[in-house]
């Protein structure tokens, strides 16, 4: 089968600031809680950090040749907050602006538009310490931030994602700990959900003042996709808990204005929300010209058997903390199939139904996947190449999945593959294996993978290629 994307899809690719740039000390840069997490013993799998990550910050004119070989339509990147303002307030650094503005106008002059994310999780490290995300104050300081950029970029980019994945920056940042800052206090992470989008609406103003109607403002989301073990009313409970804390939670006060009622009811015991202040929903309520998805895999929940031992494989890492603030009797269990390096389970039919189901809840609003792809342990052949057919299968029933959802009427416009380039898998570190370029740590060499030959061959003819068609990967 051959699916034809047509002409206005946009194939792309992403990736995020501290994964890729390094340099993490140039440029005036100050230090963000992902440079201090990662030099905290024990946070980081072997203590990998970002300080050269794919030296992306130097290389970045051949990384932009790199993305117009491939056709990319559209390439997603993030800017570092702490490289605009070293403590995240006052004047912007100018070296910190000039880096990002070479980037569009390199992205401009190679055919390539520029989809910009203002937070992909690097909190400058001072306002960690004066409170970080539960702390209302750094929600006020990002809108600072969104208009500085704005000022600056706003007349070449057009598409402005506030922030990556709220739920990762509140519940593993300040409820686990897997991710920096790596507190673990519930209530603090529901103060942190808040603040985030309370710095969507503040940050989405700037890009509505700076940009009126040539602004397309969007929001990254990593909606969970949970499934109930089975219609027991336990299980299914379980899973609605979860579907609150990890999707309406963000959903919600962004495109309709409001807090769910039932995760207010269930975290009732942790927190009385009085964090949220008068007119915080009218701020948080932007509406979306378009909402970004991030969707890798698929979660199967079920209400714990009392006695009996609890399974929490949830695909988050392992803590002795659940990020699952007011869930305490869901259980997470074991993943079945095919697993990638990541340990998360191959489920396209998530995908397709992630996005019908959105359709249904919001007939009007576009869709862009923002992140898909996967690790797997790639090895360089005795050739010198990458051969990577379980990515690109992955890659290939999950574009097909996209087609599957857009038939059933979802406004998908676009599909941006997780990831450009090997890069720092946050705990992880360099151990997985997420780009369809290969990144050699040692040399920094970008080799490209048959999985980049095959996205290629996609993107230029805007129609799926078989994962095995042998004309696509050059001998
Ligand atoms: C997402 C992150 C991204 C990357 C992928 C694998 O949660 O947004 O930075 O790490 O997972």
């Amino acid at each position: 089968m051959s699916r034809d994307f047509g002409s206005d899809f946009l194939w792309g690719a992403a990736t995020a600031a501290y994964q890729i740039e390094g340099a993490t000390t140039e440029g005036g840069r100050g230090a963000s809680i992902w440079d201090t997490f990662s030099a905290t013993p024990g946070k980081v799998l072997d203590g990998h950090t970002g300080a050269v990550a794919a030296d992306h910050y130097h290389r970045m004119p051949a990384d932009v040749a790199l993305m117009r070989d491939l056709g990319l339509a559209a390439y997603r990147f993030s800017v570092a907050w702490p490289r605009i303002q070293p403590t995240g307030s006052g004047p912007a650094l100018a070296a910190g602006l000039d880096f990002y503005s070479r980037l569009v106008d390199e992205l401009l002059g190679a055919g390539i538009e520029p989809v910009l994310t203002l937070y992909h999780w690097d909190l400058p490290q001072a306002l960690e310490d004066a409170g970080g995300w539960p702390a209302r104050d750094t929600a006020l300081r990002f809108g600072e931030y969104a208009a500085l950029v704005v000022d600056a970029l706003g007349d070449r980019v057009l598409r402005w994602t506030t922030l990556n994945e709220p739920w990762c920056s509140a519940f593993l940042g300040y409820a686990s700990g897997v991710h920096a800052p790596g507190r673990t206090e519930p209530a603090g992470a529901l103060a942190a959900a808040h603040h985030l989008n309370l710095a969507h609406g503040l940050a989405g103003r700037a890009v509505r003042d700076g940009l009126g109607d040539r602004g397309l403002l969007s929001l990254t989301l990593n909606l969970h996709v949970v499934r109930p073990a089975s219609q027991a009313p336990g299980d299914l409970d379980a899973a609605r808990r979860i579907d609150a804390v990890a999707n309406r939670i963000f959903l919600e006060p962004v495109l309709d204005g409001t807090y769910p009622a039932d995760l207010l009811a269930d975290t009732a015991a942790v927190t009385d929300w009085s964090f949220v202040h008068d007119g915080d929903l009218e701020v948080t309520h932007t509406g979306l010209d378009v909402l970004g998805v991030n969707y890798y895999s698929s979660q199967e929940v079920r209400a714990a058997r009392p006695g009996e031992p609890r399974s929490m494989d949830d695909g988050h890492g392992a803590s002795t903390s659940s990020p699952w603030v007011g869930s305490p009797d869901v259980e997470f269990l074991p993943r079945s199939g095919p697993l990638t390096a990541m340990g998360w389970n191959i489920d396209p039919s998530g995908m397709t139904e992630l996005l019908v189901g959105l359709h249904h809840r919001y007939p009007e609003l576009p869709l862009m996947i923002t992140e898909n792809g996967a690790a797997f342990d790639d090895e360089v052949s005795p050739d010198g190449r990458v051969h990577d057919p379980r990515r690109i299968a992955y890659v290939h029933d999950h574009v097909a999945a996209v087609g599957d959802a857009m038939e059933a009427g979802a406004d998908v416009r676009g599909y941006l593959l997780w990831s450009l380039m090997d890069n720092f898998e946050w705990a992880y570190g360099y151990h997985r294996r997420f780009g369809i370029i290969r990144i050699d740590y040692d040399t920094l060499e970008r080799t490209w993978k048959d999985s980049a030959y095959w996205y290629r061959a996609l993107i230029s003819t805007g129609r799926l290629p078989s994962p095995t068609d042998p004309g696509v990967v050059p001998d």
